[in-house]
């Protein structure tokens, strides 16, 4: 129990690293939902991680078909994919969105005019253009004014998901090591087959 108490640890700390380094094979993941019962699947960028509740957190455009699909269905899947350990991490969760609250206010104020851009642009995402048209605000990025910070934060929102469970996979020519890890009143452990 110590040992699998002890890997389940470490993944934590290394999600904790990913949110910090863009170079980090945890920066990133394939978020998935469902829509029309087919999966639908996408990177993310990890932005935060707690353990106390067990959930994970990304950055998206409230506009998006991720969002309308957890509105609909908020069964979810995060999978992540360390190559330099040889560990998957499949997750299923339970998502759900925050927009305009305390929250979300200090996130928005906390990051740059660069990432604020991605929410700032005419067209809503996946709308059809009769050709390319970049997605960006008129204002270049130094001239971006408060009108443009305003439109972009009523767009922004932070998506959460609770974990229930982690499948954790390590590869390993002696055989490879799987842990299906349940998160109930506590987390519960057991190893499983390969
Ligand atoms: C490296 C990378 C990181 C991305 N990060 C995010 C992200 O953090 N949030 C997000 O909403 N979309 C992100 N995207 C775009 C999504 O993968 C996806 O194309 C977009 O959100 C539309 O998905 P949807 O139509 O299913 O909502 C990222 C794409 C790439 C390639």
């Amino acid at each position: 129990m110590q040992e699998t108490i002890e890997i389940l640890q470490k993944e934590w700390s290394f999600l904790n690293d990913g949110i910090q380094s863009a170079g980090h094979h945890y920066h990133s993941f394939i978020f998935s939902t469902i829509r029309n019962n087919a999966p639908e699947l996408r990177t993310v960028i990890l932005r935060s991680v707690d353990e106390n509740s067990s959930s994970i957190h990304f950055h998206s455009d409230i506009r998006s078909k991720k969002i309308v699909d957890i509105e609909k269905n908020n069964s979810v899947g995060a999978l992540f994919y360390d190559s330099s350990r040889r560990i998957q991490l499949r997750i299923q969760g339970l998502a759900s969105v925050e927009s305009n609250n305390d929250k979300t206010k200090k996130v928005w104020q906390s990051m740059r005019n660069e990432s604020k851009l991605c929410y700032m642009g005419p067209f809503a995402p996946s709308s059809t253009m009769k050709s390319f048209l970049p997605n960006l605000p008129h204002n270049p990025l130094n001239k971006i004014n408060q009108n443009d910070d305003k439109l972009g934060y009523s767009r922004f929102c932070r998506v959460k998901i609770v974990i229930k469970t982690i499948d954790w996979l390590q590869l390993h020519h002696k055989g490879h090591k799987r842990l299906l890890f349940k998160f109930e009143d506590k987390v519960r452990s057991k190893w499983i087959a390969s």
